[in-house]
């Protein structure tokens, strides 16, 4: 198995004010001289924050990412925001395809696909999310929804550097229900599966975070699954505090 360096990913949604600086703030003094921390550490604000986050992690390691951008670099698109623009903002990922905006807005595989393929043209990392429904889930379609999410999804040129997947079950999102580590395994494996028959080595390093109710008390067993390089952490993101506490699962 190829060592993939961890990625543990906060997505606040639609979350935070001027006043959330505080728990990055707290956050960045958490993290300050843990050199042994075994992971990378992002931030994912909703776009009226990027440029405040992104000054309040100055000096840290901290990244910064957008949650969602438009195919196209500019134009007539009021209320889009596009990867370009993230970048000039001062992000350096951005989450493609969270299952909310699949259901919110109807994207499909062909657009997240073209959103991750803005983000690499503007530079930045895409985060491509999949996951299945609870029905779905029920039905036993699991790996076939997940299959087919990821075919339709990916770029054709996603590299280990440009790309990461997130791995998201619908029903464990915001729910305080996880899959076991065995079901995380089984679907975590398939994926590699699937990236190292498209992508290559690259595939074999391409990172996969698991996501949906990740918390400090879950974090670790979560984080030792094989496969699992990292997570995409909601709720528990949003306070100093419960972040650091599944960052710490990487000390
Ligand atoms: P929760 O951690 O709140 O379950 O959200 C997961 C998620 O959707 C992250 O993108």
């Amino acid at each position: 198995m190829a060592r993939v360096k961890a990625l543990v990913a906060g997505n606040w949604k639609m979350n935070g004010e001027k006043a959330s600086k505080k728990e990055v703030t707290a956050l960045v003094r958490k993290l300050a001289g843990k050199k042994k921390l075994a992971c990378d550490v992002l931030i994912c604000p909703p776009a009226t924050l990027v440029g405040l986050v992104k000054e309040a992690v100055r000096g840290s390691k901290i990244a910064i990412g957008g949650q969602d951008c438009h195919a196209k670099e500019s134009g007539a698109h009021t209320g889009d925001i596009s990867a370009e623009m993230l970048k000039d903002a001062g992000a350096t990922h951005v989450i493609v395809g969270h299952s909310e905006r699949r259901a919110d807005h109807g994207e499909t595989d062909a657009a997240v696909r073209a959103k991750a393929e803005a983000a690499h043209r503007a530079g930045l990392t895409a985060i491509v999310c999949v996951g299945e429904t609870e029905a779905e889930r029920d039905a036993g379609a699991t790996l076939k929804v997940i299959r087919s999410q990821l075919k339709g999804s990916l770029p054709d040129a996603a590299a280990a550097k440009t790309t990461v997947i997130a791995y998201e079950p619908v029903w464990a999102i915001g729910t305080g229900r996880t899959p076991t580590p065995e079901d995380v395994a089984r679907v975590h494996a398939a994926i590699r599966n699937v990236l190292e028959a498209r992508f290559g080595a690259e595939g074999a390093k391409m990172r996969i975070l698991y996501g949906g109710s990740v918390k400090p008390a879950n974090a670790k067993e979560l984080m030792a699954v094989p496969n699992v390089n990292g997570a995409l952490v909601g709720g528990a993101s949003l306070k100093a505090d419960d972040f650091w506490g599944i960052i710490s699962a990487y000390l």
